[in-house]
């Protein structure tokens, strides 16, 4: 019963939407355990190129069942577009499953997630503006509307009402905004409830009794470690847990259930919105990382923010999520470096700091200590093998491999499926 975790080691977008695909044709299950559609993920299949925000990255191969779990906060628009621009591009989506315990992202969560990042100035968090945070509040206060409300009118219409009594309060008297009437709420609601209904079900029992058939189950995260509202650099974060204790809330699979947690990671770093980055690079060098690995935001357009590989974010995403793997992404695109730095420890006041500080402050004024390992000129997107890598690439993976604490079992050299090194299986 081989259940893996894949997810984010860094700040989100380190490629886990191609490491997911590329594990997909192995796997049965693939399940979204937390976030919406602030994600991003672009798969390249051969010649074509997909871009998911809710979806599972799992339902571009053919055998495999893509599951919404319980965590997942699913805009009901977004997700009946996303699955007819599938469908006109000839993909099954038929197999997906929905957990009717998921919460949906309503027009006003997104509303005030819009309203409240205007509000908030200069201390904005750079949002995706897609109501995640609002959803995930309304869902701790109690007020949250699930997928199953979908199916009763009445209660919908109630719990709408007490999710806007608050909402309206503020939106007119402190927002200066319009207020949002309940019955309008709930006919657009009802107007996707048809088309989703095929897909609900109860995912905690399809998921738990596949691991009983020894099916194999992957677990796959949104955003990244960095992010997580609970270990990531607050209140720069997403309002979920991508690490990996939030497979298991997120999906209802117990803990014992995990086999594997791989944990992708960028060999180099970004970063979209705002918050604390020690390795951000502001001159030609960060420049050429975002033109290089094409850093512009699948989601919302922006450029990513880029900087230097950073070991103590790497030890750390080992020790909260306790990885057993981890597979690098883009090394290519630090092909034609002449040396390449890579961060290995934070001086902070004047002190040298190997871990993630706590603290906010410090973290906030952490610079990076390098080390500067030799970088190669190389063509590496072909290589198959490790030993096909110049031995400056080999170095540099070995390098970050002794640093972060856990095995590198894969390297992705270029975004297409194939263009992967494996070093151990995952399965
Ligand atoms: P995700 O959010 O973690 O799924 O990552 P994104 O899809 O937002 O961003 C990763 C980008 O890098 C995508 O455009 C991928 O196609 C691309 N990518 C993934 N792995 C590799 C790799 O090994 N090399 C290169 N050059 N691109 C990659
Ligand atoms: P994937 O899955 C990178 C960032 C936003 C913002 C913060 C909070 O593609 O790796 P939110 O809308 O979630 O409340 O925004 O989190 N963010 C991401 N950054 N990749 C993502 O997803 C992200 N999802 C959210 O930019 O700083
Ligand atoms: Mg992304």
């Amino acid at each position: 019963m081989p259940a893996l975790v894949l997810l984010g080691a860094q700040w989100g977008d380190e490629g886990k939407g191609k490491a997911t695909d590329l594990l997909g044709g192995s796997v049965d299950y693939v399940v979204r355990y937390q976030g919406g559609n602030n994600a991003g993920h672009t798969v390249v299949v051969g010649d074509q190129k997909y871009a998911l925000h809710l979806l599972p990255s799992g339902i571009l191969s053919p055998g495999c069942t893509p599951v919404i779990g319980n965590g997942v906060v699913v805009d009901p628009s977004v997700l009946l577009s996303e699955l007819s621009g599938l469908n006109e591009r000839g993909v099954d989506t038929s197999k997906l499953l929905i957990s009717g315990n998921a919460h949906i992202i309503t027009p006003y969560n997104v509303t005030v997630d819009k309203v409240t990042e205007r509000f908030l100035g200069k201390r904005k968090i750079g949002t995706t503006g897609r109501g995640i945070g609002p959803t995930y509040a309304d869902k701790i206060n109690r007020v949250g509307i699930r997928v199953q409300d979908l199916y009763d009118e009445s209660i919908l219409l109630q719990k709408v009402e007490a999710a806007l009594d608050v909402k309206n309060q503020l939106l007119t008297k402190l927002y200066n905004r319009r207020a949002i009437a309940a019955d309008q709420v709930v006919e657009e609601l009802l107007g996707y409830a048809e088309q989703i209904k095929p897909y609900v079900t109860d995912t905690v029992l399809v998921l738990n009794q596949a691991l009983e058939d020894d099916k194999v189950v992957l677990f796959e995260g949104g955003q990244g470690t960095l992010l997580d509202i609970d270990h990531g650099t607050y209140p720069f974060v997403t309002s979920s847990n991508p690490t990996a204790g939030g497979a298991c809330t997120g999906s209802g699979v117990g803990p014992t259930k995990i086999s594997r947690v791989i944990g992708i990671l960028k060999a180099y770093t970004t970063r979209v919105g705002a918050g604390p980055f020690p390795t951000e690079l502001f001159d030609a060098d960060g420049e050429a990382l975002r033109r290089i690995g094409g850093e512009r935001g699948v989601t919302t357009g922006r450029d990513r923010r880029c900087g230097w590989f950073d070991a103590v974010i790497a030890r750390y995403a080992t020790r909260v999520n306790g990885l057993t793997d981890f597979f690098l992404t883009k090394l290519d695109v630090l092909t034609g470096w002449e040396q390449i730095p890579v961060c290995v420890a934070y001086e902070i006041d004047g002190k040298r700091v190997e871990e993630l500080p706590y603290s906010q402050s410090d973290f906030h004024h952490a610079k990076p200590v390098y080390e500067t390992l030799p970088g190669w000129s190389e063509d590496i997107t072909k290589a198959k093998s490790f030993s096909d890598l110049p031995k400056n690439a080999q170095n540099y993976v070995k390098a970050l491999e002794e640093m972060s604490g856990a095995p590198i079992s894969a390297i992705g050299v270029g975004p297409g499926r194939d263009e992967t090194i494996e070093i151990n299986s995952f399965l």
